[in-house]
C-alpha cells in the first residue's frame, strides 16, 4: 500500500521557517513510522534529520508528534495510523533541524532534581537491602526512558518553559520514594519552588503521551503530598 507521509521540514541554513513536505511512500501496514522515515531518507532526501538508536522503545530518542500525538516513531505502525501520516518535531522545544529538537534544557531540568541515589551513611558489609514492598513503592517511575514526550505535551510547560516538567518530577519520584535514599528532603525543596510541582494543573496530557504507560499525574501528586506532609 501507499501512504502520504507529511513531514514538517526545517533546515536553519536554508529555510526561513518550517514547512511541510509530502512523500508518497510504498509501505507494509506493519511498518513503523521509523521505517518510513528511514526509507524517505534513503530514497527521497538524504538530508532528512531525525534521532533514533535502539529501534525498540528503549532509548527514548525518537519521540515526535505523529498524527497530532507525541509518540515514539519506533513504536507506532502504519496500520494504527491510516494512509495519511503527519510527523512533526516534539512541540514546545526549539527545533535544531527537521525532527531534531534541542534537548539540553530538558536534560538540565532532569539533572536539577538530583536523579541518583544519595546515601551518606556508612556502607553496609553487603548490599543496601530493600523489601519487595519498598521496591514496589517506586516501580512505576523506574520505567521512564527520558523521551520528553510528556513534558513537551504539557500546556503548563508551553506556557512557562521554566516549569521543571513531568519527566523531571517522575525521575525525582523514583528516588524520593526509594527506601535506600536519603536525599528526599533536598529534592522536595527543589520541587517546591515556583517552577516545581505547583505548576502542574493536572491536565493529563503527559499521561496520554507516555509510551511507557507511567501514571505521571499520580507520581506528581505523590510528590506534592510529600512536600505538604513535610511542611505540616
Ligand atoms: Fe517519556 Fe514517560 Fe519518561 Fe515522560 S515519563 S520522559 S513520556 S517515558
Ligand atoms: Fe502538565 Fe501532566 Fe500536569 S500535562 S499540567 S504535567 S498532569
Ligand atoms: Fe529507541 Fe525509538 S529508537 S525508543
Amino acid at each position: 500500500m501507499n501512504v502520504d507521509l507529511r513531514i514538517l521540514r526545517y533546515d536553519p541554513e536554508r529555510d526561513k521557517a518550517p514547512h511541510w513536505e509530502t512523500y508518497a511512500v510504498a509501505v507494509d501496514p506493519m511498518d513503523r513510522v521509523l521505517d518510513l522515515l528511514i526509507k524517505v531518507k534513503a530514497e527521497n532526501d538524504g538530508s532528512l534529520s531525525f534521532r533514533r538508536s535502539c529501534g525498540h522503545g528503549i532509548c527514548g530518542s525518537d519521540a515526535m508528534l505523529i498524527n497530532g500525538r507525541n509518540r515514539l516513531a519506533c513504536r507506532i505502525r502504519v496500520d494504527q495510523l491510516g494512509k495519511k501520516i503527519s510527523v512533526a518535531p516534539l512541540p514546545g522545544l526549539p527545533v535544531v533541524k527537521d525532527l531534531i529538537v534541542e534537548m539540553s534544557g530538558f536534560f538540565g531540568k532532569y539533572r536539577s532534581v538530583k536523579p541518583y541515589l544519595i546515601n551518606e551513611s556508612p556502607e553496609p558489609e553487603r548490599e543496601r537491602r530493600q523489601s519487595p514492598a519498598d521496591r514496589a513503592r517506586y516501580d512505576d517511575t523506574t520505567k521512564c526512558i527520558l523521551c520528553a514526550a510528556c513534558t513537551s505535551a504539557c500546556p503548563s510547560f508551553w506556557a512557562r518553559p521554566e516549569y521543571v516538567g513531568p519527566a523531571a518530577i517522575v525521575q525525582a519520584h523514583r528516588f524520593i520514594f526509594d527506601s535506600r535514599d536519603e536525599g528526599a528532603a533536598e529534592r522536595l525543596e527543589i520541587l517546591s519552588d515556583e517552577n516545581g510541582v505547583w505548576r502542574c494543573r493536572t491536565i493529563f496530557n503527559c499521561v496520554d503521551a507516555c509510551p511507557r504507560g507511567i501514571n505521571i499525574t499520580r507520581a506528581i501528586l505523590e510528590v506534592s503530598s510529600a512536600i505538604v506532609g513535610r511542611r505540616g
